[in-house]
Formats: C-alpha cells, sequence, structure tokens
C-alpha cells in the first residue's frame, strides 16, 4: 500500500481531529483585561469593525483573507513576476483556475467585490432583477448600487435555523421560475448562487438543486452565474452529503458545478486560500469585452487586475491546496467541533453547522431584545468584552436598511463565528465555547443598541451604537 494510502487510514481510525499541518512560524496575542476591552469597545462605537486587531484575543469576525498560507504559498510567492502584460505569474493563475472552473474568460480582480461590482456594473441597472439563494451583503450592495433588485429565494428550512436539512442552501426552483415567469426574462440579467451560502449560515447547496436551476434558467433562456467563495467547502457537502457522490474527487465534484454555470464571481480571500484576490468568470465572449473594459478603468490590465504577479502565484497553489481530502476533512470537522461545543453549552446556533462558520442564533438566546435593538449586535459586543472573542452580526444591522430608506428586521438574527483556514488550534476554540458559555449564563441580563450614526450602504461596517438602558 503507497505511504499516503496508509497516513489517511490511520488518522481515520481515531476521534481527534488531525490538523494536516503543523506550525512553521507563529504570530503572538497579546493578553487582554475585561476592563481594558469595554473601553475598547466602547472607542469603537460599539461596533467590533471598528477595533484595533491587536485587542483582539480570537479573531473570528471572518474567515476572509485571514487565513494561514502554506509554506509552498509563500515559495510560489518567490515565483512571481511582476511583468504588466503577460507575466508568467498570470499563466500559472490561469492554468490552476481553469482546471478546477473551465470558462472561456478568467478576468482577475483584487478582491470579490470588485468582480460584483464589474459583473453587475455590465448586466445590472434600473429595472432588472437578480435573484439568489441568498445575496452575500456585497453582492446585494452591488446590485442595488446599479438600480437593480436583489431577490433572495433559498429554500423554506434556510429561514429556520432549528431545521435539519443537509442542503439548506438550496434555491426555491419554484420561486425562481415564478419570479423569472412574473419579472419577464429579459429582466433577470442574471441568476446568482451562492456556494456555500454564507448570508444563511454558510449551507451548501447540493448538485441536484443546482442541476435544477440550471435546467429552469435552460427554460427561461437566463444565464447561471455562481458566487463560488467557497466552491470546496461546498463540494466536499455535496461528497459527504448528497447520494451517489461519497467516491468523488472534489475537484472533479467542482468541475461538474462549474459545468452547470454559464459564469462565476469569487473572493479569492475564502477557499482559494489567499488573503487577497478574486475573480471573475464567464463563456459569454461579448460580456467579457465589457468587463475587461471596466476592469482596466478601476483594477488593471486584464493579466494581473487589481493583482500583484506574487498573489496570482499564491492563490494558483492555494487553488491546488483548497481541494485536498485531507484538509477539508480538518477544516469541516473543525469547525462542527465549534459548533458541537456551543450546543454543549445550551446555546442555540443554525443547524447543521456549515462549512467556514458556527452561527449562533442571536433572536433565540436574546429573545428579550426586539430585532431593532439588534440582538446579533448585543451579543457581539458581550463575546468581545467578556473574552476578546470577535464575531460578526449577521441581522437586522446588516440588511435591515431598505433602499427606500426604511427598516425592518432581517429574516434571522444571528452572530457568525468565523473560522480563518489553518489559523487557530482546537485551544482556541476551546477557549471560544468557553467565552460563549460565560455569555449565555448573562444572556438575560444583556441589552441591545441603537445607530447613532451610518452611512448609506453597508452600514455594518462602520455605524456606531450605544446601548439601549
Ligand atoms: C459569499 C460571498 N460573496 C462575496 C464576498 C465578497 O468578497 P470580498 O470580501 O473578497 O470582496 C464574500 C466575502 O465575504 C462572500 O462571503
Amino acid at each position: 500500500m503507497p505511504q499516503a494510502a496508509r497516513a489517511v487510514i490511520t488518522t481515520d481510525m481515531f476521534t481527534t481531529i488531525f490538523e494536516p499541518f503543523r506550525i512553521h512560524s507563529v504570530e503572538p496575542l497579546r493578553m487582554t483585561t475585561p476592563g481594558y476591552r469595554a473601553a475598547a469597545i466602547r472607542d469603537a462605537g460599539y461596533n467590533v469593525f471598528g477595533l484595533h486587531s491587536a485587542d483582539v484575543l480570537v479573531d473570528l469576525l471572518t474567515d476572509s483573507g485571514t487565513g494561514a498560507m502554506s509554506r509552498d504559498q509563500w515559495a510560489a510567492i518567490q515565483h512571481g513576476d511582476e511583468s504588466y502584460a503577460g507575466s508568467p505569474s498570470w499563466y500559472v493563475f490561469l492554468e490552476a483556475v481553469r482546471k478546477l472552473f473551465p470558462f472561456a474568460h478568467v478576468i482577475p480582480t483584487h478582491q470579490g467585490r470588485a468582480a460584483e461590482k464589474i459583473l453587475f456594473a455590465a448586466i445590472g441597472g434600473p429595472g432588472k432583477v437578480v435573484p439568489n439563494n441568498t445575496h452575500f451583503d456585497t453582492t446585494r450592495a452591488n446590485v442595488e448600487f446599479t438600480g437593480a433588485e436583489a431577490v433572495d429565494l433559498v429554500i423554506a428550512e434556510g429561514h429556520d435555523p432549528a431545521a435539519q436539512h443537509p442542503f439548506k442552501g438550496n434555491m426555491d426552483v419554484e420561486a425562481l421560475d415564478r419570479l423569472i415567469a412574473t419579472r419577464g426574462a429579459e429582466n433577470v440579467p442574471v441568476v446568482m448562487i451562492t456556494i456555500t451560502n454564507n448570508s444563511g449560515g454558510g449551507q451548501p447547496v447540493s448538485l441536484e438543486n443546482l442541476r435544477a436551476v440550471r435546467a429552469v434558467c435552460d427554460r427561461h433562456g437566463v444565464p447561471l452565474y455562481l458566487d463560488a467563495c467557497r466552491f470546496a467547502e461546498n463540494a466536499w457537502f455535496i461528497r459527504e452529503r448528497e447520494p451517489g457522490q461519497g467516491e468523488r474527487d472534489v475537484a472533479d465534484i467542482v468541475r461538474e458545478v462549474a459545468g452547470l454555470a454559464d459564469g462565476m464571481t469569487i473572493s479569492a480571500k475564502k477557499d482559494p486560500l489567499a488573503n487577497i484576490g478574486g475573480w471573475l468568470a464567464t463563456n459569454d465572449d461579448a460580456l467579457a469585452e465589457r468587463c475587461r473594459a471596466l476592469l482596466v478603468l478601476t483594477e488593471g490590465f486584464p493579466t494581473y487586475g487589481g493583482l500583484a504577479g506574487r498573489d496570482l502565484e499564491a492563490i494558483a497553489q492555494g487553488l491546488e491546496e483548497a481541494v485536498a481530502h485531507d484538509y477539508l476533512r480538518y477544516r469541516t470537522r473543525s469547525t462542527a467541533y465549534l459548533g458541537d461545543g456551543l450546543q454543549r453549552a445550551g446555546i442555540p446556533i443554525v443547524q447543521p453547522v456549515g462549512g467556514h462558520a458556527v452561527y449562533i442564533d442571536a433572536r433565540g438566546l436574546l429573545p428579550h431584545v426586539p430585532p431593532l435593538h439588534y440582538p446579533g449586535q448585543a451579543l457581539v459586543v458581550a463575546l468581545y468584552e467578556t473574552g476578546g472573542v470577535r464575531g460578526c452580526e449577521i441581522g437586522t444591522v446588516m440588511f435591515g436598511r431598505q433602499p427606500d430608506g426604511t427598516e425592518i428586521p432581517a429574516a434571522m438574527d444571528l452572530v457568525r463565528l468565523a473560522i480563518p483556514r489553518r489559523t487557530y488550534t482546537q485551544s482556541h476554540v476551546d477557549y471560544v465555547i468557553e467565552v460563549c458559555g460565560a455569555v449565555a449564563e448573562r444572556a438575560p441580563q444583556l441589552t441591545g443598541y441603537r445607530i447613532v450614526e451610518e452611512p448609506a450602504q453597508l452600514r455594518h461596517f462602520t455605524a456606531r451604537f450605544e446601548p439601549v438602558p
């Protein structure tokens, strides 16, 4: 038996999560006290985005660009060629992308939202409607910025934090069909599907659902695009949970998913294991031309987009590592480990646990805080003050403000604890579970917040809050 195959069998015999790497260089964390943190969060307007990250002990704000790169990625960076046009690093990147996502045109951007901005600037506009399972905040903002409408069509189970469904990120196919029929296919420039569904709890989308969405798109002649930030985790869940997929190579599943779509946007800061980057890909020649024209205006020349040659190299190597089964097994099991610990502490979470994060049901934990007093924000602040753990509100602060200026409660008030890739150890996660347990014990005493300052778009990043007595 080859040595690699023997190693896989050995680790499968034990229940302890095996991290398929060892630590090569370390970053110190600075200890803080509850009093220090209470002052820091007050100075930040009770918005954790305003904190100095050196004041955070375990940073679960996002899994975006916060992962640890591998030795081989750092080595690849040394191969970065910074030629303005036609750099070898561009071709390394292009080949790595096309190996998984064989689209005709690949347009590199500095991150995911830049790809979204270019795509929707080219196809959006007043009167247009863009369906998605659940738009991520930047995707929604980029759709709405053009005057188009962003509509979320996740299945009913996707709105119920406690519902057990293996693919809660699935799109409601009948609702999609109805929407396109009612609004007219000519007004639906694209159907988007987010894998995994970040704003809906990091829940995966099944191959079966993707095929059904494709069939609806075909019937109406509307293209299908992926928001593929977490394509590898989604493919792993397909392998683990979807009948008949258990023996497949993840890279193969990714290629099948890509083959169902006409294009994609992605942030390389997630599953591609890089600290920066993204791309837009499409099979539509005319659209690619319009997008490249916009790219040159805002990002850069088409063979580097918004990136340095060294970034292109890091992403290419990251794509190889992202689909490795040992890595994905460790990744999804360590996220589930946090979820299991929180449940043991009696904390309600979105079930089942998704790939990159655990989502606490803040509305469930703090039923006495009305949604317009932001239970998610109250919980995020308490986690920071208590233990220096930084999470992210995904609820009424993020989604409550409507394009017409009114404010309504979001479908759910969640707190996302996103796990940076290959960054924290199991002891860090045990600490987080302990902090969450301590906060849950005094949940009835936590009060809500009101917003005292907010920008017109994406308010959760910079809004300032004050406690509601
Ligand atoms: C599903 C999804 N789409 C798009 C984006 C935007 O990517 P970026 O942060 O690189 O602009 C994100 C980032 O978190 C995301 O999770």
